[in-house]
């Protein structure tokens, strides 16, 4: 049991190589398997729709001939019915990617409708009356810009070398493509946001003040490999001193580690690559002094001897190599186990002040390390000396994750399943120990504060601050698997979360705190709070729903809508309604009384021929408006009945409460040419409807003006998510923005600023070539 816990833990970072392309095709297949699914989902549902339907096809047909102008009711039905041929198309197209994707070219009908194009489809948005002349509209940058202002979260799940404490009482670490720079008492925050996708690794300089941090490489928006490297940088200024490594390293850098008895001349790095390259440089000069293959099996850490440069150490899957370089070449020697286990992993090690070298493994054990001499006796005048094993010190139940020796030369040491901390003497002897919470999960990393006090990274992406007397309390938290819903308080600077790691998490924005967290059964896909913000409804997988109450975080409603999963929960501006939009294709609408404690089903809007996307309620809170998966647009009457609206052009002067519809006619330019329907996740007009922002799949949250309904239309682009960003939402008074990565694990505040006009920052402007590694597939998909 244990072995099998380590492996799964250690896989995602242990085996990138195979486990990236077994990735790309679970990938491949999985989006095979969601689009046949829907096609055969959406078969049967035309099945049944079928019988009913002809007769009034039939009637439609006539009443279109007669009536062509405002032909929406017809088109409506003819995809409907066609879609399941073009399902398959859809299959083959997404499994060739976005190259065979089609544009969006626009075209303006004679009538007061302009056509946009996806994959194809021709979707027609009508003109508001206000609109007098749309060829002479003009599509302006927004007049505020947007500065990374908080950064939630910590990589601990699958990442070492990931926490530092700097002199300046800064705890160092990274999530998504930033490192954060946290001041643990003034409780502030710096990022260091040099990096183009996401950051692996850390190293500190013997200097304590220079930063090494290694990313990987990411692909570009055609899928091609970019190239990883390495930047070194100043923690006091976050100025770049150094970039490394560029089309030298493979896929990513796996570990990094600055010399320390030359004051930190050397730098070595091991890359993702089958061979694992290991590379020493003269960072400063940006030379590297010698290269090799180092194995092909998972590597964990790297280091320098602290007394001699030349000796290098590394391990990782049943090995730990002992380096000498000379003259331009590095050799290996292999660690012997002998007549101890080969364990599975060797996950850490550390350099006692008496200058052993002690290994943590996934056997639990420490194993202290030392040179004997050539065995001439039995092996020749020519043999060496070898490394082996002196001492085996049992540690851990389950694997030793993390070492870290203290200044007096007391080692301390993680477990990877018993959640301990144990305090060493410098021989080994245990002096103290402490287990931390479970819902933190195992130990990945120790930072030493002041010999005291300790920074304890963990496997549940929290860092936990205490002492072996006081015990630990968390200062980071996130969540741990990906993420999509996301829900602004009406009122104040709170917030929430959820995911498909099933917690429920509301935020301060303010004081940057997590408030509280609850663990729901099911994966939390989509959240609302009630307009007077008393309770907040959350949207599951299986089409149950829940609503929170935020003060006694007990959930005072539990209802279920349909068996499959639910895209979105949106309160009318009042209160008195509730749509939840679902993947069945239907909105059921609730009214709501009680201040948001009690629900009734009131009815459910069934026209759709795909799963519900988004959908926003019109001002007087009698209409919504939804997007779904094929990409229509649909009015509905929700006050007289949940009717379908079929003459679409009659809805094109309403006015909406929100706009979280990415297909509108406002918010039409935010595509980009040649656009797929998923290239855009979630999109958000500010309260204050001067701006929308948008998340993308490539990482990108972006900010246009809003209106925006042209196309090619200008915005700021901003980047640090390390994966397709899943919902982007503005604060109560727009004063800040929130952005979720979908599988980063990272929310993202932003903050707005007021721009004056013609202050283009070029920085913003300038579009980056790279794409982030991980883009999700379906719209609001699972
Ligand atoms: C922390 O707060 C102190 C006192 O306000 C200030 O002097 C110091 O510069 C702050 N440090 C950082 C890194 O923000
Ligand atoms: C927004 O509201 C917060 C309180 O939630 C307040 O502190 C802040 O000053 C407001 N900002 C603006 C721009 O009105
Ligand atoms: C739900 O709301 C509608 C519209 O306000 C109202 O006519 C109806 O009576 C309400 N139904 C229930 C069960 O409260």
């Amino acid at each position: 049991v244990d072995i099998f816990y380590d492996v799964s833990a250690e896989s995602s970072t242990e085996f990138p190589d195979r486990l990236s392309l077994m990735e790309v095709r679970l990938q491949a297949q999985e989006d095979e398997i969601t689009l046949l699914k829907s096609s055969l989902a959406d078969a049967l549902r035309k099945l049944r729709l079928h019988d009913q339907q002809i007769p009034l096809l039939k009637q439609q047909l006539i009443a279109g001939k007669r009536n062509s102008l405002f032909h929406c009711a017809n088109i409506k039905i003819f995809p409907a019915l066609l879609k399941s041929r073009d399902s398959q198309e859809k299959t083959k197209q997404r499994l060739s990617k976005k190259a065979a994707s089609s544009t969006n070219l626009l075209t303006r009908s004679p009538s007061q409708s302009i056509k946009m194009f996806i994959r194809g489809r021709p979707i027609t948005m009508y003109i508001p009356s206000n609109i007098l002349n749309y060829e002479e509209l003009r599509m302006d940058l927004p007049l505020q810009k947007l500065d990374l202002d908080w950064v939630y979260g910590y990589r601990g799940r699958d990442c070492r070398a990931n926490l530092y404490l700097l002199p300046s009482g800064e705890a160092v670490y990274f999530i998504a493509c930033v490192v954060v720079l946290y001041h643990i008492r003034n409780q502030t925050q710096r990022h260091y946001q040099k990096h183009t996708d996401c950051v692996r690794c850390l190293a500190i300089h013997p200097d304590k003040v220079r930063v090494a941090s290694g990313q990987t490489a990411g692909v570009d928006k055609d899928g091609k490999p970019l190239q990883p490297f390495v930047h070194i940088w100043d923690s006091k200024t976050l100025v770049t001193l150094q970039q490394i490594g560029l089309g030298t390293f493979e896929r990513g850098v796996g570990a990094l580690t600055f010399s320390s008895s030359d004051a930190g001349t050397l730098l070595c790095v091991i890359d993702d690559s089958n061979e694992h390259m290991l590379s020493v440089w003269d960072w400063n000069k940006n030379i590297k002094h010698v290269e090799v293959k180092s194995t092909n099996e998972a590597i964990l850490a790297v280091d320098f001897s602290p007394t001699d440069t030349n000796n290098i150490i590394s391990c990782g899957k049943s090995h730990v190599y002992f380096w000498t370089m000379s003259t331009g070449t590095l050799t290996k020697k292999q660690g012997i186990f002998g007549k101890y286990k080969k364990p599975k992993f060797v996950l850490c090690f550390v350099f006692s002040l008496t200058g052993d070298v002690l290994t943590g493994d996934s056997e639990g054990n420490i194993l202290t390390w030392g040179k004997s001499a050539a065995d001439t006796k039995t092996l020749g005048k020519g043999a060496k000396e070898t490394f082996q094993i002196m001492k085996q010190t049992r540690a851990h139940e389950g694997s030793v994750f993390a070492m870290c020796v203290l200044q007096g030369g007391a080692i301390l040491s993680g477990g990877g399943k018993d959640r301990k901390v144990i305090r060493w003497s410098a021989d080994l002897a245990p002096e103290r120990e402490c287990e931390i919470p479970e819902k933190f999960g195992a130990v990945r990393t120790i930072a030493d504060v002041d010999g005291e006090e300790l920074l304890v990274g963990t496997t549940r992406n929290a860092i936990l601050r205490g002492t072996f007397s006081d015990g630990f309390v968390a200062i980071v938290q996130g969540h741990v698997d990906e993420m999509w819903g996301l829900a602004t308080h009406p009122t104040q600077n709170i917030f929430i979360s959820c995911g498909n790691d099933r917690q429920v998490c509301v935020w301060n924005a303010e004081d940057h705190k997590l408030d509280w967290c609850t663990t729901l059964e099911e994966s939390g896909l989509c959240a609302d709070f009630s307009p007077n913000g008393a309770v907040v409804s959350v949207g599951l997988s299986t089409g149950r729903w829940v609503v929170l109450d935020l003060q006694t975080k007990e959930v005072v409603s539990d209802l279920t809508d349909g068996n499959e999963q639910l895209s979105v929960m949106r309160y009318s501006p009042d209160g008195s309604f509730l749509a939840v939009g679902s993947h069945d294709n239907l909105i059921y609408i609730y009214n709501v009384t009680e201040g948001g404690r009690r629900y009734t089903r009131f009815g459910k809007c069934t026209g759709h021929s795909s799963f519900i996307t988004h959908l926003d309620w019109s001002k007087d809170g009698k209409y919504i408006m939804s997007n779904s998966g094929d990409y229509e647009i649909l009015y509905w009457d929700v006050a007289s009945g949940c009717k379908l609206l079929r003459n679409r052009f009659e809805s094109k002067d309403r006015e909406w409460a929100s706009y979280t519809c990415v297909l509108g006619f406002h918010v039409m330019g935010v595509w980009l040419e040649g656009s797929d329907g998923t290239d855009i996740n979630a999109l958000c007009r500010s309260h204050s409807e001067s701006m929308v922002a948008v998340a993308d799949d490539f990482c990108k949250v972006h900010l246009f003006q809003y209106p925006c309904p042209k196309p090619k239309a200008p915005s700021y682009k901003y980047e640090g998510h390390g994966s397709h960003v899943t919902n982007v939402r503005f604060t109560h008074n727009d004063s800040h923005l929130l952005s979720m990565g979908g599988k980063d694990t990272c929310i993202l505040q932003w903050r707005v600023k007021g721009a004056a006009p013609g202050d283009h920052s070029k920085e913003h402007l300038a579009s980056s070539s790279s794409v982030c590694s991980s883009s999700s597939s379906p719209v609001n998909g699972t």
